[in-house]
């Protein structure tokens, strides 16, 4: 455990917030920071209604009121960085703003204080390089909302020192995340490079008129997502043929292999995207997405606590 117990979140949108509850809620005091007074001025806010959604589903015992009160909100990034060991960057997805952004912490921090990007694919050697202490930048991403889902993807850049990833990981673990370490450099890491493959194949079925847009979510939301909440692409075949994952390559390894698509796909077409859109707003206008996203956080907790509850996670 560490004895410093001061960490920076520094952007404090969708995910940052999310971070910042992650860690107040495994003791840390955390010092939020975001650029936009309106970002700051709901953070608290938004974090008092999720912890009352994780009281409800059972997974705080703390006293609420203690966690919040471990959050404070600076109105600078050299004051949110005072006396921490970890800094958690979550600022928007482009190579000039997380190259800004480290460049401006790498000035403020002391020497060996750890920065975890919340980058989604951007890889750090493409912001960290000028940074003295680039030693300790890795990106460590999460999946929306944080203090739901735990994973996190840990990736060095080339420069990274492997204690720093070992710091970091050690921190995920202890905060309730699941690190999962990435052994080098790849675009979209793991978990968006999977996705990647899922979401293309579903619009290219979209646009060829193959089944419904609501028909491909059931898909997944009946379907695939109910193993997938709780073991993965290998263990599923494993278990899905008698003889296990070589029976079950030896039996259905030509069939997948007739269905990659040559050449690869083109960037989502715009008018297959417009005609997504509009079903979508058809079903869930602009104005209702937060409502959503809050009915999905509930959701997301009740089934966090089944599966602790199960010993499906720690
Ligand atoms: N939304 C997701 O599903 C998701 C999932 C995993 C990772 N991420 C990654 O997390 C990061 C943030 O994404 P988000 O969805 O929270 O976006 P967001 O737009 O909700 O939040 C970004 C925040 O960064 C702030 N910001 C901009 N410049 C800043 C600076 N110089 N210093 C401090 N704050 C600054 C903005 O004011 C904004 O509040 C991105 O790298 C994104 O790819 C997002």
């Amino acid at each position: 455990m560490n004895k410093n117990r001061s960490i920076a979140v520094v952007g404090a949108g969708l995910v940052g917030s999310g971070w910042a509850l992650v860690f107040a809620r495994a003791g840390y005091s955390v010092r939020a920071y975001d650029p936009s007074e309106t970002v700051r001025a709901g953070i608290l806010t938004w974090a008092r209604d999720s912890l009352n959604d994780l009281v409800q589903a059972g997974l705080v015992d703390d006293d609420q009121l203690a966690i919040l009160a471990r959050i404070s909100v600076h109105e600078t990034l050299a004051e949110a960085v005072e006396g921490v060991f970890y800094v958690q960057e979550s600022v928007f997805e482009t190579v000039e703003a997380k190259t800004a952004v480290s460049l401006e912490l790498d000035t403020a921090i002391g020497e060996g204080v750890l920065v975890g990007s919340s980058s989604s694919g951007i890889p750090a050697s493409q912001f960290t390089e000028a940074c003295k202490n680039r030693a300790c930048f890795a990106i460590v991403h999460p999946v929306n909302p944080p203090h739901l889902v735990p994973v996190v993807e840990i990736v060095p850049a080339p420069w990274t020192e492997p204690s720093a990833v070992d710091r970091i990981a050690a921190l995920m673990e202890e905060v309730g995340q699941v690190p999962v370490r990435l052994t080098q450099e790849i675009n979209g890491f793991v978990l968006n490079r999977l996705q990647g493959v899922l979401l293309n194949e579903a619009w290219a079925l979209y646009e060829d008129g193959i089944a419904s847009l609501a028909d491909i979510d059931a898909t997944i939301a009946h379907g695939l997502g109910l193993r997938w909440s709780f073991m993965g692409p290998f263990e599923t075949i494993d278990l899905n043929a008698p003889g296990g994952i070589e029976d079950y390559a030896a039996r259905l390894r030509d069939l997948y292999a007739s269905m990659v698509r040559t050449p690869p796909p083109e960037p989502w077409p715009d008018a297959v995207i417009s005609r997504a859109a509009e079903e979508r707003r058809a079903e869930l206008p602009l104005a209702d997405l937060s409502d959503r996203r809050a009915w999905r956080d509930a959701r997301l907790s009740r089934l966090v606590a089944f599966k602790k509850n199960q010993g499906l996670m720690g």
